[in-house]
């Protein structure tokens, strides 16, 4: 090593012979890697980690304590094993980044389902967890909910997009109230809350309207299992967009 010295020559740097000795730790690229007893047994990471080392020339020291990284259940979904989805969860570093990208590559996820013991391999590189199927399914309930809800409520609610010009724009729509966290029991109890009550007759719950106090408006008259479907339909639709939260009350 050489420097160029304030009289601009050329000087060997004395300091090179202290400094020669770090390039021979960092040369020992290496991390340690947790790996959980039932892994060991498959005999995977004997396949797996010595080719990501031989590709990259990073040595993994497998561990059972606690490590740099470590195979679980947490961290970025790296291979599954049946339903089991393994993860790597990791400390930043340029080993162990090094190794997550190996193992998402298209090199690491051929080594992965290379391994097959048994003839079959035993890992898959396909981690893409099934979706969660959050869809509600379109019931009798809901459907029936639906058009009971355009019925009896849509000359005030908007309750979707079919009655939007029909509805009344000061009373709030359905996916508005759908913000609530309380949506639910509000909807069940709608008939006893403003303004409903003066209007609203359920069948054998509510006493009949008062013959001194006729309902104001053409009435509504719903059963209880009306209105389960139309709290069931309610469920099914997405809560209005508010981009911040809404008040309660
Ligand atoms: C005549 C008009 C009208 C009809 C018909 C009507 N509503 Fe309402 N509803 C309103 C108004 C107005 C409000 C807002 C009341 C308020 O903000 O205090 C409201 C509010 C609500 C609320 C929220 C109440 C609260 O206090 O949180 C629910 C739930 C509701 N309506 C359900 C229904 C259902 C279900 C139907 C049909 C079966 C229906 N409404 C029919 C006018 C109506």
């Amino acid at each position: 090593m050489h420097m160029i010295g304030a009289d601009g020559v050329l000087k060997p740097l004395t300091l090179g012979v202290a400094l020669l000795a770090v390039p021979a730790v960092a040369q020992d690229k290496a991390f340690d890697l947790t790996v959980p007893s039932e892994l060991v047994v498959t005999g995977f990471s004997k396949h797996l980690l010595p080719r990501f080392s031989l590709k990259t020339s990073i040595r993994i020291n497998v561990t059972s304590g606690s490590g740099d990284a470590e195979l679980g259940d947490t961290g970025t979904p790296v291979f599954r094993q049946g339903d089991t989805i393994w993860h790597l969860a990791k400390t930043d570093g340029s080993y162990t980044d090094a190794f997550e990208e190996w193992l998402l590559s298209d090199v690491g996820k051929r080594t992965i389902e290379a391994f097959a013991p048994d003839g079959e391999p035993m890992f898959s590189a396909d981690v893409k967890t099934k979706p969660k199927v959050q869809k509600i399914a379109a019931t009798g309930d809901v459907v029936l909910g639906e058009k009971i809800s355009l019925h009896h409520c849509g000359r005030c609610h908007v309750v979707n997009e079919t009655n939007r010009m029909n509805a009344i724009g000061s009373t709030p729509s359905f996916g508005l109230l759908r913000n609530f966290d309380d949506w639910r029991d509000r909807f069940e109890g709608f008939f006893v809350l403003k303004p409903h009550a003066a209007f609203t007759q359920v069948e054998g719950v509510t006493e009949p309207f008062a013959e001194n106090l006729p309902s104001p408006i053409a009435p509504i008259e719903v059963t209880l299992d009306e209105i389960d479907a139309i709290t069931a339909y309610v469920g099914s639709i997405a809560p209005a967009d508010l981009g911040a939260p809404i008040q309660t009350q």
